[in-house]
C-alpha cells in the first residue's frame, strides 16, 4: 500500500477498501476490471473530500469516475462520503500521482478534472502545479483523442500561468471565464469544497475547458 501513514486513518481506509484502489500501476491498460463495465472513465487529480467526484458519479451513472488524492486523512473523507451516498461508479487512489501516465494508458481517461489545484506560489516550484506544460503532456498521454481537461480555481496568478500552458503546448481552449458562476457552461453545476468556500468569501471562480 502507498498511503502516507496517519494514526487512525489506514485502519478507517482499510474498511472502506471496495472504494480504493491500491497500486494504480498495476492497473494500467486495464481499469475496466476495477469497474466491472465498459463505461467512459473520467478522473479528478487532487479531489480533495471527494464532493465534486460523488456528485458528478451520482450525476452521471453511465460514467465511472476515479478520484486521486494524495493525503489519507483527506482521501478517507472522499471514500465515507461515496460509501455513504452508496456510490458504485466511483474508486479513489491515494497517492500523489505524478506521472498519471504510469498509471493509465493512453485513450483509457475519457476527461480530467482539475479542481483548486494547489497554486505553487514560488517560481522555483513551478514544476509542481498540475497545469504545468510537464503534467499537460501526461494528460496527453491518457485522454482519449476527444477527450477535454477541465480546471477551476480561485487563484488568478494560478489560472493565467495555465492558460499560458494551455496556449503554449498548442491546446485548444473551448471554454474559458473568470467568472465561472455568472456564466452559462455546465460546470457551475457541480460545486467542489473549496469552490463553496471561496465563493461564501466573495471571491470569483475561474474556469478553462480544453482539448488537445
Ligand atoms: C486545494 S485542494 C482542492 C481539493 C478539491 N479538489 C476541491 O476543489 O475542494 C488540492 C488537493 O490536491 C491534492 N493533490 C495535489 N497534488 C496531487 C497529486 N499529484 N496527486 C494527488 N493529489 C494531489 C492535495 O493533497 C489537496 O488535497
Amino acid at each position: 500500500m502507498r498511503y502516507r501513514r496517519v494514526k487512525g486513518a489506514t485502519e478507517k481506509l482499510e474498511k472502506l477498501s471496495g472504494y480504493i484502489t491500491t497500486n494504480p500501476q498495476d492497473f494500467k491498460g486495464r481499469w475496466k476490471e476495477v469497474f466491472g463495465n465498459d463505461n467512459d472513465i473520467y478522473l479528478e487529480m487532487g479531489c480533495g473530500k471527494g464532493q465534486f467526484i460523488t456528485q458528478m458519479a451520482k450525476k452521471h451513472p453511465e460514467r465511472n469516475f476515479i478520484g486521486v488524492e494524495g493525503q489519507e486523512r483527506v482521501l478517507l473523507r472522499a471514500a465515507q462520503l461515496a460509501s455513504t451516498e452508496g456510490i458504485t461508479n466511483v474508486t479513489f487512489v491515494c497517492e500523489f500521482l505524478r506521472e498519471p501516465s504510469l498509471a493509465f494508458d493512453k485513450g483509457e481517461v475519457a476527461g480530467l478534472f482539475l479542481n483548486f489545484s494547489d497554486p505553487w506560489p514560488k517560481a522555483r516550484h513551478a514544476k509542481r502545479r498540475l497545469t504545468h506544460r510537464r503534467y499537460l503532456g501526461e494528460y496527453r498521454k491518457i485522454l482519449v483523442d476527444s477527450g477535454n481537461l477541465q480546471f477551476k480555481t480561485d487563484n488568478d496568478d494560478l489560472f493565467d500561468f495555465s492558460v499560458e500552458e494551455f496556449t503554449e503546448t498548442g491546446m485548444k481552449i473551448v471554454e474559458l471565464t473568470y467568472d465561472l458562476h455568472n456564466t452559462l457552461f455546465n460546470s457551475r453545476e457541480v460545486t467542489t469544497e473549496y469552490e463553496d468556500k471561496f465563493r461564501s468569501w466573495g471571491k470569483t471562480i475561474k474556469y478553462a475547458k480544453v482539448e488537445y
